[in-house]
């Protein structure tokens, strides 16, 4: 067996793509990024490689165009891929759902099928715990738990995804598959080189909290206080951005002990549920900091609450969530200080 992997990392500069190469390669991994910068920045690539010491080989490309993606297949010979590379955001998702089945579907049969013409053995899927919709039993959810209808087009594309992998499984392919259910992913790497990049405006929590505390918004509005939880907020599973990229090195390293074909899923959350309000007051102690917030109404399509059942991520992959969620902020702020210091 060859001693240095060569890995495709799909999406390698964006946000969780990032911070999986930096450990892939402080383990010996040699990822080789595909990203086109549309949804990232071409410093990423300098950030990864003031933290690893080495820069990283970057093809900037659409992964959506296959006769380009293949060119970066017939050159490396791959061990596996990781495949990051997708639009993510539900609103944006709702108004433009074309744009996002193109993207997120196409990317993903492309690498399929590269991935079988050039005899690659193992694939790494980059999941959504979008995918259970609002749960109707319990909030903490095992793999096994029933697929709900997708709340968006972007929860849908991800269902379709996991579909086609399964089809393909099925069909007798010999890739072995490992579809990763990310919860909410937070934070940034420790060393403030590389984080989350939100282009515009943020949608997400953390990255909204962070700019408004930077004073680059106005004020945070917390969507909806009325829920059936603990404080009225929604619940969900932060998961540092660190602890989830770990989760695709011990994801591959299982990928290389199956024997022949296979395909699991698996959460990747901490197992613990956070509130809104629970965010802030965090985000207010370690920073020091008063944040600006208010409550406003519900947003459409959001769930109550979700939160990883992790059982399967220890039994199969030996991982779980090391990191806290006061770690995954004081890492978000001390990233967004330093980009305005930039
Ligand atoms: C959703 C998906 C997640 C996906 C992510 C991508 C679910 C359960 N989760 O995350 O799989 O990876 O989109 O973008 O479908 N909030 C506010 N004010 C804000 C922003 C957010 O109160 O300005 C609240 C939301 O109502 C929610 C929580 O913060 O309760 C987290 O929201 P967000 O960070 O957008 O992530 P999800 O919608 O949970």
């Amino acid at each position: 067996m060859k001693e240095t992997r060569n890995i495709l990392v799909t999406g390698g500069a964006g946000y969780i793509g990032s911070h999986t190469v930096v450990e892939l390669i402080q383990r010996g991994y040699n990822p080789i990024i595909v990203d086109d910068f549309r949804n990232s920045s071409s410093e990423v690539i300098d950030g990864i490689e003031a933290i690893v010491g080495t820069r990283p080989v970057t093809y900037e490309l659409d992964v959506t165009c296959k006769s380009d993606l293949s060119k970066v297949f017939a050159t490396h010979d791959l061990d596996g891929v990781i495949h990051f590379a997708a639009y993510k955001a539900v609103g944006e998702s709702v108004d433009h759902p074309l744009m996002y089945y193109r993207n997120n579907v196409d990317s993903l049969i492309n690498c399929l099928e590269l991935s079988e013409v050039f005899g690659v053995k193992n694939f790494v899927f980059s999941s959504s715990c979008t995918v259970y919709g609002q749960p109707k039993e319990s909030s903490i959810v095992t793999e096994d738990t029933p697929i709900q209808e997708a709340n968006s087009p972007y929860g849908a594309t991800k269902q379709m995804c996991e579909r086609i992998i399964s089809d393909v499984h099925k069909s007798g392919s010999s890739l072995r598959f490992l579809n990763l259910r990310y919860f909410n992913p937070v934070g940034a790497h420790p060393s403030s080189h590389i984080g989350e990049l939100p282009l515009g405006r943020p949608s997400n929590l953390l990255p909204f909290v962070t700019q408004t505390a930077a004073g680059l918004l106005n004020e945070l509005t917390v969507f909806g206080n009325d829920y059936n939880t603990v404080d009225g907020t929604c619940i969900r599973d932060y998961i540092h951005v660190v602890d989830l990229a770990n989760a695709h090195i011990k994801g591959f390293q299982w990928l290389e002990l199956q024997s022949g074909p296979a395909l699991e899923t698996i959460n990747v959350g901490t197992g613990h549920g956070i509130s809104v309000l629970e965010i802030i007051h965090t985000f207010e102690k370690v920073s020091g900091l008063q944040l600006n917030w208010a409550y406003g109404p519900r947003r459409s399509g959001d769930v109550e609450q979700i939160f990883a059942d992790t059982t399967k991520a220890k039994n199969c992959l030996g991982w779980e969530a090391e990191r806290s969620v006061e770690d995954a902020i004081v890492d978000a702020w001390n990233w967004q200080k330093k980009m305005g210091d930039e």
